[in-house]
């Protein structure tokens, strides 16, 4: 290790656990494929393609509903799930929204068409499930006389041997402006995987020198629906979001932020009652669903129930992606969860029996992880994997460093199964981190993985410009970290080889900003390696 003064340490360690040399701390955070009964209902039936008029299907409107956007995700080889959710005053409690598909984008004939009813109960959002074959297809929405805005998705082949796609997690708001989404716009990527923290739930406070903010929600933490539904639309009406969701579909998972910073199941960060805590996690999660186009089922509100949003997807042949919930059901962070500790990790950091991912969500990725056969196994997920802890130390407790025993039953299924071209996503941690997980001691196990973690698209970074650059010096599993950027992965993969390029936005708290690459990472397939470009 190199030799470095605690106060440098503590800067740098920020990186990974948040705050301590910041001076504006971040606040802080499908159908299933593989089956598992989740997948609703199609609610359409493929058409043959015809000439389309203007379509009319509702009571007029007062005014545009589709402020929000139009959405799409959650595709395979024979459909894809479009959103939009209507938002204004005087809405009726049901709304008839007609949708069409088309392969031009000005819908001279229809591939696919449908009438969804858009309800109250759900927020007035709509999840339609459009069954088109392979390729680029365009869509939009209408209601009560008014047609949204045109979306772009893409449908995989089943034998799709190359993909363009995008990483990305973390958009605070407050903390700057979405340059990074309107640089995922102009790259028209295949399909994007968001990796969680998509609304912080802080509350909105005055835009000062001291805090750094260019935007405030403007609103008290949410914990209502109602509440959490304003939130979304607040990020939602953002033009540059709006724009990296209209150009491909998405797959999304959660992280914290999209309930309470660091929850763990129903334990709230601030260790009040956890009953309370499941009512607001549980209206949380139903909005969430409501702003995402996922193929998953409505959450039924109950707080007693746990809601699933794990499961394995694909793309053609070239890539399975099982994506993960860490936060749902994980033991809670230990040793109090400190934000910076340099003392040994208190024991019960060590217990066999805790847990990130549930015994279930253990189950199904043991099950399910390799049994694609595809070109690279990936996981998706939250939180950095590759080893972190300095000593006995772990500075962040919330990462797979507090949890060492689960990521090990993780590490050793890798080994023992031989699983080659194994990829981690990461996000959650605002920097952009490429490094290699062991299986066993930093530096000295058997490499099982590579691990790209994608900075946050504006969330802020934690460790100041004079202490950036010597982070990857302390973790020897760490390549290499890019802290003070904020950005997004360009992954451009093929059976041969991956491409991890790291978009950075020069300056995120500009209303104007230039977005470049900071570095290319390869790994080669067959190759426990990862390398500069
Ligand atoms: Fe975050």
């Amino acid at each position: 290790m190199t030799p470095f003064s605690r106060r440098r340490f503590l800067c740098l360690s920020a990186a990974v656990i948040g705050g301590a040399c910041s001076s504006t701390p971040d606040g802080s955070s499908a159908p299933s494929t593989s089956g598992d009964g989740a997948t609703p209902t199609p609610t359409t039936t493929p058409t043959t393609p015809v000439t389309t008029a203007a379509p009319t299907t509702s009571a007029p409107l007062a005014a545009d509903p589709f402020a929000l956007g139009v959405a799409s995700g959650d595709p395979d080889p024979t459909s894809v799930v479009l959103w939009t959710r209507l938002i204004g005053a005087g809405l009726p409690d049901t709304v008839p929204v007609r949708w069409e598909l088309s392969a031009e984008d000005d819908f001279a004939t229809l591939e696919a068409d449908g009438v969804e009813t858009a309800t109250a109960d759900d927020g007035h959002s709509v999840h339609a499930l459009a069954t088109a074959p392979p390729g680029e297809w365009f869509y939009r929405f209408s209601a009560g006389g008014f047609t949204s805005a045109v979306g772009r998705t893409r449908v995989p082949a089943a034998d799709a041997a190359s993909a363009r796609f995008v990483s990305a997690s973390c958009q605070n708001y407050e903390h700057g402006f979405f340059h990074a989404h309107a640089d995922i716009a102009e790259q028209r990527p295949d399909f994007m995987v968001w990796l969680g923290d998509y609304i912080y739930e802080g509350g909105g406070g005055e835009i000062t020198p001291e805090n750094g903010n260019v935007r405030t929600h403007g609103a008290v933490e949410p914990t209502t629906v109602a509440e959490y539904r304003a939130r979304y639309e607040l990020y939602k009406r953002d033009p540059n979001l709006q724009a990296a969701h209209a150009v491909c579909p998405w797959f999304v998972i959660w992280d914290d932020h999209e309930v309470e910073n660091n929850y763990a199941a129903t334990a709230p960060q601030d260790g009040s009652d956890s009953t309370v805590f499941a009512t607001r996690r549980a209206g949380a999660y139903k909005v969430w669903w409501e702003h995402m186009p996922v193929r998953l089922p409505a959450p039924t509100g109950d707080p007693a129930q746990d809601y699933r949003i794990y499961r394995q997807v694909s793309w053609g042949s070239l890539l399975e992606l099982t994506l993960l919930d860490g936060r749902q059901y994980r033991d809670d962070q230990t040793c109090g969860d400190p934000p910076l500790n340099l003392d040994p990790a208190c024991p019960e950091t060590f217990d066999d029996t805790r847990t990130m991912l549930g015994g279930e969500q253990e189950a199904f990725v043991a099950a399910s992880v390799g049994a694609l056969g595809a070109a690279w196994t990936v996981l998706a997920q939250q939180t950095v994997m590759l080893d972190l802890g300095i000593g006995e130390a772990v500075i962040n407790y919330d990462q797979w460093d507090g949890y060492p025993a689960a990521r090990s039953r993780l590490t050793t299924m890798f080994a023992e199964r031989a699983l080659a071209n194994v990829v981690v996503l990461t996000g959650d941690i605002h920097l952009g981190g490429v490094g290699v997980i062991r299986d066993g001691e930093p530096g000295v196990g058997e490499p099982v993985a590579t691990e790209f973690v994608c900075s946050s698209i504006s969330s802020n970074g934690n460790v100041p410009a004079e202490q950036a650059g010597a982070l990857a010096e302390l973790f020897a599993d760490l390549v290499d970290a890019e802290i003070l950027r904020r950005g997004y992965i360009l992954h451009a993969v093929d059976a041969a080889q991956w491409r991890a390029e790291y978009r950075t936005v020069d300056d995120v708290k500009a209303e104007t900003s230039g977005v470049s690459t900071w570095q290319t990472f390869v790994v080669d397939a067959g190759a426990t390696a990862v390398r500069p470009a």
